[in-house]
């Protein structure tokens, strides 16, 4: 049996319980998260640059600041509408960009590549010659041409995103045979290399794979799907982190040279006890 002493205290307790479980209704917290989500998305929507140059969301303003900057830096080689100039020996001064997309051009030109000096062997890593706005350009007008592949977005390139020692495989499988298994790069045949890709961007690590620069080839999501690239991406980055294990950088040459060092010093150090005991077993 209640008190009646208890009642009102009761009845207030069921009135504030019932306000405090309005209040904390889990469903009121989901309700609020979602608003300030929606909030912040829209904001950001709005007022982030975009930073895509893909042929849709270039203006023609950037299209016709690009079409002016190619015309002064890159016609000469690649002619006025980026078809290409061979001269008349055969002799290819510029190839045809037609369709090579905005990947391309980024890559060529964020790279140093382009404009390229002289005719080479091989177009050499230079300092940038043009600022992004300027390369943003280019890339949109020559993807006005003809599509091609576009410049990836940020959350494509992201080392973080991806898994090292998926990277690592295929890595191993795919870019070792020129690069290397870490990377450092080689020599290849008639005076070409493949570059060391230690300090190169994800960015222009995605583009050169999409974009197959020279004697490199195209590697496109049917043979090295998006998730793999971004697993190679952050196999590259985790190389460059990784300190020398053991101290001493044997070159780099792997588990091979580690475990061949570690063979020969052992032994050596395990002869010289041996013949260290027999000497004076034998003295005594
Ligand atoms: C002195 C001549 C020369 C100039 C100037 C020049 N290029 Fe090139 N470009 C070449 C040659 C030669 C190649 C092919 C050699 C190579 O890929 O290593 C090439 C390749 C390219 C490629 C790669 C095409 C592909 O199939 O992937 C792009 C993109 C490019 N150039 C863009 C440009 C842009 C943009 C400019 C101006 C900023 C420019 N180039 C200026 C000679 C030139
Ligand atoms: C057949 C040999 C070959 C294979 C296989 C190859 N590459 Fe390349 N790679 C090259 C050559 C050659 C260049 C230099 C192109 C140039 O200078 O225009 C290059 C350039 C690059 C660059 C640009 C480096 C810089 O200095 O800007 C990157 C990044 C790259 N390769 C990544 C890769 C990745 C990742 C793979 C595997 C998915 C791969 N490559 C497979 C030959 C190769």
């Amino acid at each position: 049996m209640k008190s009646p002493s208890s009642r009102p205290a009761g009845r207030r307790s069921r009135l504030s319980r019932a306000l405090s479980s309005r209040r904390r209704h889990p469903l009121a917290a989901i309700a609020v998260l979602v608003a300030v989500l929606f909030t912040c998305g829209g904001a950001y929507a709005a007022l982030a640059p975009s930073a895509s140059v893909s042929t849709d969301a270039a203006s023609s303003t950037q299209i016709d600041d690009g079409k002016k900057l190619f015309a002064v830096g890159c016609a000469s080689c690649h002619g006025l509408g980026g078809e290409g100039i061979v001269k008349e020996d055969g002799t290819v001064l510029g190839p045809s960009l037609i369709g090579v997309g905005a990947a391309a051009v980024d890559f060529q030109v964020g790279t140093g590549r382009m404009p390229m000096a002289a005719p080479n062997a091989q177009a050499e890593r230079k300092p940038v010659a043009y600022n992004d706005e300027q390369i943003a350009a280019l890339s949109a007008y020559v993807a006005s041409l003809a599509p091609g592949p576009d410049v990836p977005d940020e959350e494509d390139v992201d080392p973080s995103a991806g898994d090292v020692a998926r990277g690592g495989e295929l890595f191993r499988a795919n870019c070792a045979q020129c690069h290397n298994t870490t990377g450092q790069g080689g020599a290849l045949s008639m005076g070409q290399y493949a570059p060391s890709l230690t300090g190169v961007s994800p960015k222009h690590i995605y583009e050169a794979m999409i974009t197959g620069p020279q004697a490199m080839p195209v590697f496109n999501d049917e043979t090295i799907p998006a998730q793999d690239k971004q697993d190679i991406i952050a196999f590259l980055k985790s190389v460059e982190e990784e300190p020398n294990p053991g101290g001493l950088g044997i070159g780099r040459a792997g588990p091979v040279a580690e475990g061949l060092w570690a063979w020969l010093i052992g032994i050596g150090v395990l002869i010289g006890m041996a013949t260290w005991i027999v000497t004076r077993s034998s003295k005594s």
